[in-house]
């Protein structure tokens, strides 16, 4: 029963089909989204890439054709030729592109079958995402996903030709590598001809591009996949994409600047939004502050605000206990909502902060400008006053306070900001905010390492009039790193690196990391640092995230064809899998497998 393709050719795309083709003779090809018999004549939607377009098979324009079409079920794969015909103005469907014309079918060839599909191809299923994955072919062909992929070319498309406009060369480096310093757990790779050996797959280009840089390529980009076995959340996977680069005899400045042009070009191209440059940049302590965040939502206020001065020697012993073990005090002043939150879901939001490791939540509800509280009682009359002034208290405020270290009070409390941004609808869905986040700290403490960490990684440089505090007070030194964030996702990370082997080393010394350690791990670096490094920065922005922002996605597995689960499987190809015993002989591996 079918039919070969043989020597049709395609005319056109089913979706590009208007009315400026009318009376043309066409050859389309397609999945059958649908099949309607309408007393005689049979209306087929036809689907491919492009869009949808009607085909109507008439008994009287053709009885072969239309006897054909009778046995044709959903998503099958036919071929029709025809005529471009106007439809009849009450037929013409407005929500079709293709909504004004209809293809009068002469000739159609049945060219495969489908089962009965799992799902419906359509934008608004309630389906599981283990079966969409399972099924990510059928999933891809939903017009939403394949709108999402094609975007995600035409950003990357954007990218390449911006960045080569720019003099970047674009250069892949391996997947075989060795271990990259972005501070997540490595997918190792065994090696056969080296037996009990192992590549790990990059977690980043980072330092190969730098050594692109000592090689003197000068501006480097690539499309890069990086891979991190970490846990993983909607908008992390194990897999993904940077757009990665890297540039010589640079400062910060250059380096934003390249950023800033290659998404205003992006957000031109791919959703025809002029972004403002420069983008607006605030610091680390800035953003902390106001937000209690690195990566701030900027499209709402409800700023935070510190009043550890207001409550340092209190006889509420909850807030000057807090501050005498290092703490800050800091409150979120939710204006006119007192009435909208009900006594359950104050409470609710109380073991939400616990669950962050809060002691408690402290609030304060205005009603009838009398203030209704647990605390407040424990104020004094200067503290209240000083405490109105400060947050602007009036009639139907409800006021949220966290008082503990900075970690956790900032924790809290952005939290908190974010549940209520949603909560109460401040956030407009079609804006996009940027901010660049700048002046990091270089180090935190890891209380359970017990040793410093870099915020980003060991190979940026410390700010230049910072580095006599690296001895005594390493945690009060700033790096030349910056973040782009947009609508509180942090998009991109870089900075300006390290191009000298003795301040590489301080700051190795400074993370604990010995120098055998540190030469076993990136010697190949350090050396190269020895032979002409030039100073040299760069950036990598996540690929995916980007183009989830820009399609409103609001999982990075739906801007990804063939994605992980959150246990890091592929429903699809059922990877990982277990391989053969001859597979492991060959590499010289035994398992000793914990029972499951
Ligand atoms: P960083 O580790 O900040 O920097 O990564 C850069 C950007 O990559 C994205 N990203 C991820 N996206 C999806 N899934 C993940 N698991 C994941 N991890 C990171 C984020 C992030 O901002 N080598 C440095 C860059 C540099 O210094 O040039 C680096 O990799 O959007
Ligand atoms: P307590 O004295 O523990 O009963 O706490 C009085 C109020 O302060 C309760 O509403 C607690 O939720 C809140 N509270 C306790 N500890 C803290 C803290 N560290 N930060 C903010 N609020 C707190």
């Amino acid at each position: 029963m079918l039919d070969l393709l043989g020597n049709w050719d395609r005319t056109d795309y089913c979706g590009n089909l208007r009315t400026k083709d009318l009376d043309r003779e066409v050859t389309i090809m397609g999945w059958v989204q649908s099949s309607r018999d309408h007393g005689g004549v049979i209306f087929i939607d036809l689907r491919d890439r492009e869009g949808l377009v009607q085909a109507v098979f008439n008994p009287e324009k053709s009885l072969v054709s239309h006897k054909k079409a009778e046995l044709i079920k959903d998503e099958w794969v036919i071929a029709v030729k025809g005529k471009v015909c106007r439809r009849t103005p009450e037929t013409i469907n407005p929500n079709l592109k293709t909504g004004e014309i209809e293809v009068v079918a002469q000739e159609v060839r049945i060219l495969n079958q489908s089962k009965v599909i799992p799902f419906l191809i359509e934008n608004e299923i309630s389906v599981d995402e283990l079966l969409r994955m399972k099924y990510r072919y059928l999933d891809l062909r939903r017009p939403d996903m394949k709108e999402n992929l094609l975007l995600r070319h035409r950003a990357v498309s954007t990218v390449r030709n911006y960045l080569s406009s720019q003099g970047f060369i674009e250069i892949e480096t391996p997947q075989l590598t060795r271990s990259t310093p972005e501070g997540a757990r490595d997918f190792l790779v065994p090696s056969r001809l080296n037996q009990g050996e192992f590549y790990a797959l990059p977690q980043s280009p980072q330092l190969l591009k730098q050594t692109l840089m000592i090689s003197g390529f000068d501006k480097y980009y690539q499309i890069a996949k990086c891979f991190r076995d970490e846990d993983l959340r909607a908008d992390r996977q194990p897999e993904f994409t940077q757009i990665d680069l890297e540039m010589s005899f640079v400062r910060e400045d250059d380096v934003i600047s390249t950023v800033e042009g290659m998404l205003r070009a992006v957000f031109k191209e791919v959703k025809g939004i002029e972004i403002q440059t420069p983008i607006e940049r605030m610091t680390y302590d800035e953003a902390m502050m106001k937000y209690g965040n690195d990566r701030p939502d900027t499209r709402y206020g409800l700023e935070l605000t510190d009043i550890t001065q207001i409550f340092e020697n209190s006889e509420f012993k909850v807030f000057s206990n807090a501050v005498k073990s290092n703490g800050i005090i800091k409150a979120l002043n939710l204006k006119g909502k007192g009435n909208e939150l009900s006594r359950k879901e104050i409470d609710d939001l109380t073991e939400v902060a616990k669950s962050l490791g809060a002691k408690g939540l402290a609030w304060i509800r205005v009603d009838k400008d009398e203030w209704h509280s647990p605390i407040v009682k424990f104020f004094g009359e200067a503290e209240k006053v000083e405490l109105k002034r400060t947050l602007n208290i009036e009639d139907k405020d409800i006021i949220f306070f966290g008082a503990d270290k900075p970690k956790v009070v900032n924790l809290v409390l952005s939290n908190l900001r974010t549940h209520f941004g949603k909560l109460f609808n401040m956030i407009n869905g079609d804006e996009f905010k940027l901010v660049w986040v700048t002046d990091f700290p270089l180090l935190e403490f890891d209380e359970v390492e017990n040793r410093y960490v870099s915020l980003h990684h060991p190979f940026t440089s410390p700010k230049e009039e910072d580095l006599e505090l690296l001895k005594d007070n390493p945690e009060k030194v700033k790096s030349r790193a910056y973040d782009i964030v947009i609508n509180g996702v942090e998009i991109g990370g870089g900075s300006i690196r390290i191009h000298r082997k003795d301040v590489q080393e301080a700051i190795f010394g400074k993370l604990g990391i010995e120098s055998t350690e540190a030469i076993n791990k990136f010697g190949f670096l350090l050396e190269a640092l020895e032979y002409g490094a030039p100073p040299h920065g760069g950036i990598a922005l996540g690929l995916d995230r980007l183009v989830m922002l820009l399609t409103g996605a609001s999982s990075i597995r739906d801007v990804i064809a063939f994605p992980k689960t959150q246990k890091g499987v592929c429903p699809l190809t059922e990877a990982p899998s277990p391989v053969d015993i001859n597979q492991l002989i060959d590499l010289g591996i035994k398992l000793d497998l914990k029972e499951k």
